[in-house]
């Protein structure tokens, strides 16, 4: 406790302006290290990185592209080391390939390889908060899981009939995980990791009887050519390859030799993510967003109670945690804006449990594979794109990250926890606030189990910021003076320091700037008040963050940088982190100097 007082959560720091820089830019009095980026090596054997010789092989063997979620899980052996884990979720090849150094098919084999997910043994170095990553020759636990790497299939849709395929008829066994997001540790130890996008890698003509199942999920055959070098991604080849992506995976980097598995108990959409915390019956929750424009929240409960004995028998019980439970949606419900807040109460609505469905018309199964067409019936609250949602470890309370929506007011109607159809947005620095339609800024939503209790059926619940330029007259910032806070835009990612303040990563920045980190506390006189803590380079989105367990640093993903309209490997917007003339996506550590 002595050291969280005087760490992450109560660093004093000057506010970093909005910029336009190529560079990881915190405030003065603090440091920005790349830990690991694209290209580095992982596994014992890999490969030396090549930009002009990539193969799909050495792929496999090194640190993928575009990192997401970060998380840093305790050794099991040694006080001083740490296993990274990180998502890899797509990739941008105008910016991976020199011209002319692939062939299309190459290109291909090398992009799918480049996603998955990495497991790196990184160790503390002598000053508080520096760490470095341990070289592959002496690390016992990295890990790299890409398109080969086999998941078993758990809770009650495994072996369903639409997950089977030539290569796999038990429907239990898959290959590959895909457009992995962002995620959770859970609290024995693993990691949770949501496949988001996986729709637009299916290419060919939807088959008849799939066309609403496959429309709800933006599976339209229009694909990027994964199916030339692997015939699982042609729709009339392998119609039920699409069943078995958009799940929740769970690794457990404590055993690199345990298959990773994906929970039909947490329902198929497309997952940000999922963050687990324990309720005070011991039952463990899971809470989790899909990130579509009018799509909803999420929650998991398990059948079972969270053993946390440190047993080999404790942990193996908490492993089978996520495979039986109840799934539920919410639907959220304001209590006027007469109070001048956006505000409510909220109730988790019952999709299915592990022995049944309670959507008419639907089966377990079919509940469990079209999540989104049984939640659908239930009518829940459309969502501005919910992203990433977790629970503050100190006040107990559930964060959401809403990143936008476009058609906010026009397509959808607003209601009081979507409230925003006009916003205030800036398409340079230097350029005046224009007004656009819909909510471009997003916002952060604060969810209160009723009592505390995160397994309780109805919660209250407040839009903690409308995000946004402070001068705008849409934003709120909890009430905190507006003179007095940061500009934000286009939350993604959230976490919390050993104080409970939130930190918000963001992505897709309406008003000019760079993306960037923001810290904000939550409770107590200085609640809403937002601070800019960092911005990211050119074209990059914010992701992880991750504060450390000794809340002397904090860890970001830097994502895409350079992804700029135009750009290419020859012309790039970005050369961060300026190690090659062109960008590499890469994880950062940022402690004070
Ligand atoms: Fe991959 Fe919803 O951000
Ligand atoms: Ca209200
Ligand atoms: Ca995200
Ligand atoms: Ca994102």
């Amino acid at each position: 406790r002595g050291r969280a007082a005087s760490g992450a959560g109560t660093w004093t720091f000057d506010p970093v302006a909005p910029n336009r820089a190529d560079q990881v830019t915190v405030p003065p009095g603090f440091t920005a290290d790349l830990l690991i980026a694209w290209g580095d090596p992982v596994t014992r054997d890999a490969v030396r990185f090549d930009v002009r010789r990539q193969t799909a092989r050495a792929a496999r063997t090194q640190f993928g592209y575009n990192n997401d979620y970060v998380g840093l899980v305790p050794h099991p052996a040694r006080r001083d080391r740490a296993l990274l884990v990180v998502n890899h979720e797509y990739t941008d090849e105008p910016l991976m390939f020199p011209a002319g150094t692939h062939t299309p098919e190459e290109v291909l084999e090398v992009a799918i390889a480049n996603h998955g997910m990495s497991v790196v043994e990184v160790q503390q170095g002598r000053r508080p908060g520096q760490w470095s990553v341990v070289s592959p020759r002496a690390a016992r636990y990295n890990r790299r899981l890409h398109d080969r790497t086999t998941f078993e299939v758990t809770g009650p849709a495994a072996g369903d009939p639409r997950l089977r395929t030539t290569a796999d008829p038990t429907g239990r066994r898959v290959l590959g995980t895909f457009n992995n997001c962002a995620g959770g540790t859970t609290p024995w130890g693993t990691v949770l990791s949501g496949e988001e996008n996986f729709n637009q890698y299916f290419d060919g003509e939807v088959p008849a009887g799939r066309r609403e199942s496959f429309a709800r999920y933006g599976i339209s055959g229009q694909g990027r050519g994964w199916s030339q070098v692997d015939e699982r991604f042609d729709l009339a080849q392998e119609p039920n390859e699409p069943y078995r992506f958009g799940w929740v995976v769970e690794v457990d980097p404590l055993d690199p030799r345990s298959t990773p598995r994906k929970h039909s108990m947490l329902g198929r959409f497309k997952h940000e993510g999922a963050n687990v915390t324990v309720a005070r019956s011991g039952h463990v929750v899971a809470y989790m967003g899909d990130d579509e424009r009018g799509d909803y929240l999420y929650r998991f409960v398990s059948r079972d109670r969270f053993d946390p004995r440190r047993s080999t028998r404790a942990r193996r019980h908490n492993l089978t945690l996520l495979s039986a439970g109840t799934l539920s949606v919410a639907r959220l419900t304001g209590d006027g804006t007469e109070d001048g807040r956006h505000d409510g109460t909220g109730e988790w609505i019952r999709l299915a449990d592990w022995r049944r469905s309670y959507v008419p018309g639907m089966s377990l199964a079919d509940v469990l594979i079209d999540t989104r067409l049984a939640a659908d019936r239930v009518s829940p609250t459309r969502m501005d794109r919910p992203e990433d949602v977790e629970v503050n470890p100190v006040n107990g309370r559930v964060y959401v990250a809403l990143t936008n929506n476009s058609q906010r007011g026009t397509a959808l109607p607003a209601d009081e926890a979507n409230p925003v159809t006009r916003s205030m947005v800036r398409s340079s620095l230097d350029a005046p606030l224009t007004p656009a339609s819909g909510n471009r800024n997003g916002y952060v939503l604060e969810m209160m189990p009723r009592r505390g209790d995160h397994t309780a059926s109805d919660f209250t619940w407040d839009l903690m910021l409308v995000c946004g330029d402070p001068h705008a007259q849409e934003t709120w910032f909890a009430g905190f003076p507006k003179q007095l806070v940061s500009p934000i835009s286009c939350p993604d990612n959230v976490a919390f320091d050993a104080v409970g303040n939130l930190w918000v990563s963001t992505d897709g920045n309406a008003l000019g700037s760079n993306d960037g980190l923001f810290r904000v506390p939550v409770d107590g006189p200085r609640r809403g008040q937002v601070h800019q803590f960092l911005t990211v380079p050119l074209g990059a989105e914010t992701c992880g963050p991750f504060v450390t367990a000794d809340q002397q640093a904090v860890l970001i993903a830097v994502q895409h940088p350079g992804e700029v309209d135009g750009a290419s490997f020859e012309a790039p917007a970005s050369t961060w982190p300026h190690t090659h003339a062109w960008p590499r996506p890469g994880v950062v550590v940022v402690r004070r100097a």
